[in-house]
């Protein structure tokens, strides 16, 4: 049996240097900038450059031999397949449910062109009504595609007024409710704004008894909290890779398909990726799809993009996979809870209504991030008060000028994540005592 090293895998990253990240009010400037942005952008593994390095060194001494030949046994015709078991494992699939291709939003378009077939009766996409923006357009654009009105055609999920998150009674009371109207129920896995997971089985499960699709944009859960996808029977899912899978900026993708639908989906815009790879080269005029999510690839992937995301899969190997790591992420992020709650500056989110009667009162914030571990990864949501008053940039600004790195969503939120894999506890002391100063300074 292996054991399980200690996390976090500090030592396997390369963590920016204050100086790097501007950290101009800080005299340590070659130390390790306290970088909780890795919801936004992973760090770089050790692993990662090397095997990048590696890729570029094939292509510099072989040229087009490394694509069948390949001196590591990474021939890149079948490279994309290597990083296949990884990302089934991560996100609880079969290995030819999930393919490693193409961007999210391109592949969000080709999961919805296969699944969104709207009827006169069953038309409706269900989503949330804060959806990433790239899922708002393409969710529209799709409704557009078949002459519907998206002001009609997407049904969109609101929190109580007052409130930040939904509430898993309202979700489910909405499908019920509207069910036989909706084709497709697709929502994020992990909210990024609010940092909200949500409870994705029973969400699946109302969406399959009303006879609706269900898909995940799992851009913020896939290597941040643990996934079942195949056993709680979603149809199809999407994810970027260059968030907590760590595969560097504009890194590859992925997608899962349910087996469930192998005999009776084909993929709608075929490629040359998708073709069964026993006769790919010999070029046939017929497409002959892989089985299962495989089938959907179009293009042949980018050596370097997967080199780079198989890097960190590795890692995450090392450290022993989504269970060692989740606790470790309930461990962290409840420690920077902990801290942030004993500010002065901390309002109790029940008490911000009272407070800041009129948008009016002490400069402070609250948390939006559901408390219970439960419902949330590793990511915290801070709302900056009052609201619209600047005070979030400002503090913003001053936590950089600390070199501490999280990131803003206007107009009143940073995000701050300690990651399993890389941050430590001292990490999340920097962030509360430089969030503490930037209060202090705004006050003085
Ligand atoms: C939830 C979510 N969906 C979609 C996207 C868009 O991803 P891409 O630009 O890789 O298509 C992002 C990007 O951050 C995201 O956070």
């Amino acid at each position: 049996m292996t054991s399980t090293p200690e996390l976090p895998l500090r030592n396997e990253f390369f963590l920016p240097t204050n100086s790097g990240v501007g950290a101009h009010r800080l005299l340590n400037v070659d130390k390790p900038c306290t970088y909780l942005c890795g919801n936004s952008l992973g760090l770089m593994c050790k692993r990662s450059r090397e095997l990048v390095e590696e890729e570029l060194s094939v292509w510099a001494t072989r040229g087009v031999i490394g694509h069948f030949d390949h001196p590591q046994k990474r021939d890149w015709v079948g490279l994309a397949d290597h990083a296949r078991p990884y990302l089934a494992e991560i996100v609880g699939a079969n290995e030819k449910e999930v393919a490693c291709m193409s961007t999210l939003t391109t592949n969000l378009h080709l999961m919805m062109n296969s699944f969104y077939k709207p009827t006169s009766e069953r038309y409706k996409i269900l989503c949330e009504a804060k959806a990433f923006p790239s899922d708002q357009y393409a969710f529209a654009s799709q409704a557009q595609t078949h002459g519907l009105d998206p002001a009609k055609a997407v049904l969109e999920l609101s929190p109580r007024p007052g409130e930040y998150c939904l509430r898993e009674e309202d979700i489910l009371k909405v499908i019920q409710q509207d069910g036989p109207s909706i084709a497709v129920v697709i929502l994020s896995g992990v909210q990024y704004y609010t940092g909200q997971w949500f409870p994705m089985q029973s969400i699946t499960q109302k969406a399959k008894e009303q006879g609706c699709i269900c898909g995940w944009d799992l851009a913020h859960a896939v290597g941040n909290v643990p996934l079942s996808l195949h056993d709680w029977d979603v149809d199809f899912a999407v994810w970027c890779t260059y968030k907590y899978l760590n595969s560097g900026p504009g890194g590859i993708a992925g997608l899962y398909v349910h087996e469930k639908w192998n005999d009776s989906l084909k993929p709608k815009y075929s490629g040359w990726w998708g073709h069964d790879p026993l006769t790919r080269f010999a070029m046939p005029s017929q497409f002959s799809p892989v089985e299962g999510a495989g089938g959907f690839q179009q293009s042949n992937p980018s050596i370097l993009a997967i080199a780079s995301l198989l890097g960190s899969l590795q890692t995450f190997k090392k450290a022993g996979m989504m269970a060692p790591l989740r606790k470790q992420s309930i461990l962290l992020t409840n420690y920077l809870e902990k801290l942030l709650f004993q500010s002065k500056y901390f309002v109790p989110l029940e008490e911000v209504s009272t407070k800041y009667k009129e948008g009016k009162g002490p400069p402070g914030f609250t948390i939006i991030t559901p408390r219970d571990t439960k419902d949330r990864g590793a990511q915290l949501s801070l709302l900056f008060l009052p609201s619209g008053t600047g005070v979030m940039q400002k503090i913003f600004e001053s936590l950089q000028s600390h070199g501490v790195i999280g990131d803003e969503r206007q107009p009143d939120v940073i995000r701050l994540a300690p990651i399993h894999l890389y941050n430590n506890e001292a990490d999340c002391e920097a962030a509360a005592q430089y969030l503490n100063r930037a209060f202090d300074e705004f006050e003085a």
